[in-house]
């Protein structure tokens, strides 16, 4: 007999997606929608929290239907976020007190400065693995209770509650009665301590975060509550949660230590899975809770390229040279070959490891005879070098030994020629999976796992299945020489 299905939710930046895994984790069905973005001023990113929750609930809806599954027939639900995104709603009510502010959003940018003015950044880091930064979400809570009438008072006395989306979607869905996150949702906040794996007083109290409005923090697979019937024609329990970098660890089955995944998405986001002990990086990367299972947590490094598909989107619509994403790799590869063009996409600041938030965009290299198929490749090949950037990072701080593994999915994983170039400048293999959508994946196993029908990690892992390797295959010389330009571009964004 059927264990049952198992459904992942995959609440994004730009949309929300619902995926139906059979009880072996292949990918039966799909249902996704965008929703509005919000820029209410330079540099300030909002979702509508209600956006966010009719999607999620019409998607869950529409991938059923179109499966012909009734919700009585999935045996677990996993739900996998944007990370760092932050609601704070009213607990009688439950409504959200002000837009999500989202991770993308600089606007405490002021109140992390003033925080390094007052020299908390060792202390962060040392419990948190995080840097002081805008992009988590403990200075965002700050600003909501600060800047909306009465919040902070309501928080102290217990009226409001915090949430990632994951915790916000959770509290809905169970109808109020669960105000839960998993391990790696809390490891984004700038006051979880990691090592401890509990909110810490004294940098809750530096932020300025009452307990009052923290929700509890547990296993990433675990029972967590079950949605109310109403919203999809029967109960469904929720049996995982994880942010979605994670949980694309999870789906690469990344559980070694020393295996590393890039997801591509708009931005990249690079984990190194590092074990049991939260190693702490020498090259600024951040540390992370890469998933926490039976109460033990495992750590990752990680590092974040803000523009990666970003940058392809920049082609088609701000410059107007392409139509079509997938335009890029034709272009590519009648690039002539003469020509050293390098776009460094800082268009929002450098991430890791250089952490410039006022770093800008800069082409070098260009000649009379650049034209499309040089700016495309640039654009290609600046997300392989960003990604050696990291890799480069991970290396030198990464105390383990021997090879690391590359396991790379999202949308511009499905690009061969760019995942060649990225074998070629790392210098090392690069792994492509057969299952793309590893995001969900991970989710729906996490589910799975805790609901009894998937099977422990090791055996999870073994399922794993390769769909392309790409082995390097350029002269170190030419490496150098591309390598020693990239620098070179770099080095002029940050002097801008
Ligand atoms: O940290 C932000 C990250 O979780 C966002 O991922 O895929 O929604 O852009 P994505």
């Amino acid at each position: 007999m059927s264990k049952g299905y198992i459904l992942a939710i995959d609440q994004g930046t730009t949309s929300s997606r619902a995926i139906l895994f059979s009880e072996t984790l292949v990918p039966l069905a799909i249902a996704q929608k965008e929703f509005k973005q919000h820029f209410p001023q330079p540099g300030w990113v909002e979702h509508d929290p209600e956006d966010l929750w009719a999607t999620v609930v019409s998607t869950v809806n529409e991938v059923l239907a179109r499966a012909g599954t009734r919700a009585a027939e999935v045996a677990a639900l996993g739900i996998t976020n944007q990370r760092e995104t932050t609601v704070v709603w009213d607990r009688k009510t439950g409504k959200a007190i002000h837009n999500a502010i989202v991770w993308q959003d600089r606007r405490t940018a002021d109140i992390c400065a003033a925080l390094k003015r007052k020299g908390v950044e060792k202390l962060v880091s040392e419990r948190t693995g995080l840097i002081v930064d805008p992009y988590f979400s403990g200075t965002k809570i700050a600003w909501i209770l600060d800047k909306v009438d009465g919040a902070r008072t309501a928080a102290e006395r217990g009226d409001l509650a915090f949430g990632t989306v994951d915790s916000f979607l959770l509290w809905r869905m169970t109808g109020g009665k669960v105000h839960a996150t998993d391990a790696t949702n809390a490891s984004r906040s700038m006051i979880y301590d990691i090592e401890k794996g509990a909110f810490d007083a004294e940098l809750m109290e530096i932020v300025g975060v009452p307990r009052a409005v923290l929700p509890e923090v547990r296993d990433s697979a675990g029972l967590f509550g079950a949605t109310e019937a109403h919203l999809f024609g029967a109960e469904i329990k929720v049996c995982g949660i994880a942010g979605d970098q994670q949980a694309a660890v999870v789906g690469q089955a990344c559980f070694k230590p020393g295996m590393m995944k890039v997801t591509y998405g708009t931005g990249a986001f690079a984990l190194l899975n590092v074990g049991d002990k939260p190693v702490q990086s020498n090259n600024r990367l951040l540390t992370t809770v890469a998933y926490q299972l039976g109460g033990k947590r495992t750590y990752a490094f990680e590092g974040a390229i803000f523009v990666a598909g970003a940058a392809v989107q920049w082609l088609r619509d701000g410059l107007g040279i392409i139509k079509h994403a997938s335009e890029t790799q034709g272009l590519a590869e009648q690039a002539d070959p003469n020509q050293n063009v390098y776009l460094v996409p800082a268009f929002t600041g450098l991430g890791a490891p250089y952490w410039e938030p006022d770093a800008r965009g800069v082409m070098t290299g260009l000649s009379r005879g650049a034209g499309r198929a040089e700016f495309a490749r640039a654009a290609l090949e600046s997300v392989g070098y960003q990604t050696y950037d990291l890799y480069q990072a991970m290396r030198a701080d990464w105390p383990g030994t021997g090879d690391t593994t590359l396991r790379v999915d999202g949308g511009m994983a499905a690009s061969d020629w760019t995942m060649q170039f990225l074998a070629d400048v790392l210098d090392a293999k690069v792994d492509r999976p057969e299952i793309s959508e590893t995001t969900a994946l991970g989710a729906a196993y996490l589910a799975g796992y805790a609901a009894g029908i998937c099977p422990a990690p090791e055996e999870f892992g073994r399922s794993w299945r390769l769909q392309k390797q790409f082995t390097p295959g350029m002269e170190e010389d030419q490496r150098r020489k591309k390598l020693a330009g990239w620098e070179d571009a770099i080095r002029r964004t940050r002097s801008q």
